[in-house]
């Protein structure tokens, strides 16, 4: 419990200081995070799999992800604030949830932009708010996901539900046309590349959990 006040503390410390990149006042609840995992528990894949998490914050559902990781498997998690990076970097040291998979984890102090593109992920669970950021800057991150994607790949993301519909009734016209811009791109994504989505009704607020395949 101890613990857990101290990562939503941070959090929220974060979500004040870098609010644009944290996106979300505390990390991701139960549901949320189990649903996020859901191509990393069930593979069908008969070899070591990679597996990439974009923004894992304070390790919310890097607690998910380390469960289901297979003996092989290697789990990369990239994440640019560095008092997310500490936090991570403690969790793989002490506490008892991580550390058997501190073996077969990197955590990569990094923008996921600067990924070397060589290194294809067999699923990827993206954290990444970017429902905050400019069209651009979205179009640019989801092809860089695409690009770390193998073949087969999964990405796995989510939404709160209406978000864009909502903010766009309380926003001025530019604010507008970015949420509409990024509403575009989104459903060009799903309309091509959805597999499945989960609904957390229990999450604040509701959430949609997206699985795409490239
Ligand atoms: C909404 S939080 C999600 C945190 C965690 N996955 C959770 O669900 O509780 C977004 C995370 O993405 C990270 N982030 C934002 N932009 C990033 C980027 N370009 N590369 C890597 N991490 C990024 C933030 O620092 C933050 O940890």
């Amino acid at each position: 419990m101890a613990g857990r006040i101290a990562e939503y503390r941070i959090f929220l410390a974060e979500f004040r200081r870098n609010f644009r990149t944290t996106g979300a006042i505390l990390p991701s609840g139960r549901g949320l995070s189990s649903a996020l995992a859901r191509f990393v528990k069930q593979s069908s894949l008969d070899r070591p799999r990679r597996i990439l998490e974009v923004g894992p914050g304070t390790g919310a559902v890097t607690r998910h992800l380390v469960r289901h990781l297979g003996s092989n498997d290697q789990l990369d998690l990239v994440e640019l604030n560095t008092s997310f990076v500490e936090c991570l970097n403690e969790r793989f040291r002490s506490d008892p949830e991580f550390q058997p998979a501190a073996d077969r984890a990197r955590v990569l102090h990094c923008p996921v932009e600067e990924l070397p593109a060589d290194v294809k992920y067999d699923a990827i669970v993206s954290g990444l708010p970017l429902n905050n950021f400019a069209v651009a800057e979205v179009e640019h991150l989801l092809g860089v996901l695409r690009r770390l994607a193998a073949p087969e790949a999964t990405l796995s993301f989510f939404e709160y539900m209406a978000i864009r519909r909502i903010k766009s009734t309380i926003s001025g016209r530019a604010e507008r046309t970015r949420l509409q811009g990024i509403g575009q791109i989104m459903g060009r994504l799903l309309a091509d590349h959805e597999i499945h989505r989960d609904p957390i009704w229990a999450n604040i607020p509701p959430a949609w959990v997206h699985h795409v395949r490239f």
